[in-house]
């Protein structure tokens, strides 16, 4: 017998349907998504994992290792050497923009690629593959599974990365990165090319939730006060220049990406993970938004 949860889920995805917006279409492997996919994945702080549509459909994480990779650069090194590294202002510009703060001369936060990069950066290990091991494993660490990266993606990611190029040797002239920027870059385009499916991203989103403990391993991945950090940015930045219709919106701390998954947590309760690959012009899945925002509203998990 379904839920009542599970029942509504369904009735819920029944009402919020095609939201218009077009899918990616700066690599192929984002190109040939079927722009019908969704899925939807609820899951709780104690374990339960309520799911629609299709939650084992594969696509690589993008922009939503954001958050992942900042929080592993704040339990390496600490807040406050990371905040001397990046701000956590919101930009109100696109996620790509090629930028620092002028005040600061810093990336004005962790979500927005220049300060995403940073973050990756800050990782510890003595290489760039030694830091991107270590990353593999935290995400697969709040996953609560092993994950791995998607060639493919990979590859096509890295020949067209252009900008993110400009914007990592931007960063090392202006010394915000010490190392190689190449390898940094390379770093960060292998962390948004790691493959996940919507239940792994909402117990990613759950462990947050959960105050950094994974709902369903257990452990503890993130210190208490750094899931407080990353809620706080996901909170103002994670949504890019719509952060503020986001919030007003829907009211929980989320990160989007670019293949069309959205994560929103909801401290103490829920993790929830959308997919859907139509985007608007921000870079957010249509259909996601919808989603989000006929739930937040219904089930009252606007925090404000
Ligand atoms: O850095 C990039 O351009 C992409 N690989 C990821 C960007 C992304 O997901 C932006 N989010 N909507």
């Amino acid at each position: 017998m379904r839920s009542p949860v599970q029942r509504y889920l369904e009735h819920i995805v029944e009402q919020c349907g095609d939201a218009g917006g077009e899918v990616a279409s700066y690599i192929p492997e984002l190109a040939d998504a079927d722009p019908d996919q969704f899925a939807l994945a609820l899951a709780t702080v104690d374990g339960h994992v309520y799911t629609v549509g299709d939650p084992e459909a594969r696509y690589s994480i993008q922009s939503i290792s954001k958050p992942f990779t900042y929080a592993l650069a704040l339990q390496d090194r600490g807040i406050a050497a990371v905040d001397e590294s990046i701000d956590v202002e919101p930009s109100g510009d696109a996620f790509n923009e090629i930028s620092l703060a002028s005040d600061t001369g810093r990336p004005r936060n962790p979500m927005i690629n220049a300060g995403a990069i940073t973050a990756a950066s800050l990782v510890e290990g003595e290489t760039a593959p030694e830091r991107f091991e270590r990353v593999l494993d935290w995400y697969g660490q709040f996953a609560g599974r092993e994950l791995e990266i998607d060639e493919s993606v990979y590859r096509s990611e890295l020949v067209t990365a252009h900008r993110n190029r400009a914007i990592a040797h931007m960063l090392r002239e202006f010394e915000v990165l010490t190392g190689d920027p190449e390898d940094t870059l390379d770093q960060y385009v292998r962390q948004c090319s790691v493959s996940i499916d919507t239940r792994d991203l909402a117990l990613m989103a759950a462990t947050l939730a959960n105050g950094g403990v994974q709902p369903r391993t257990g452990a503890r991945v993130l210190e208490p006060r750094n899931v407080e950090r990353v809620l706080s940015v996901m909170a103002t930045c994670g949504m890019y220049d719509s952060a503020g219709d986001w919030i007003s919106a829907v009211g929980m701390p989320a990160k989007s990406g670019v293949s069309g998954g959205i994560i929103a947590v909801l401290p103490g309760q829920v993790g929830l993970a959308v997919f859907s690959p139509r985007l608007d012009a921000h870079g957010n899945s249509t259909r996601g938004v919808t989603v989000c925002e006929r739930m937040s509203e219904d089930m009252e998990m606007h925090l404000m």
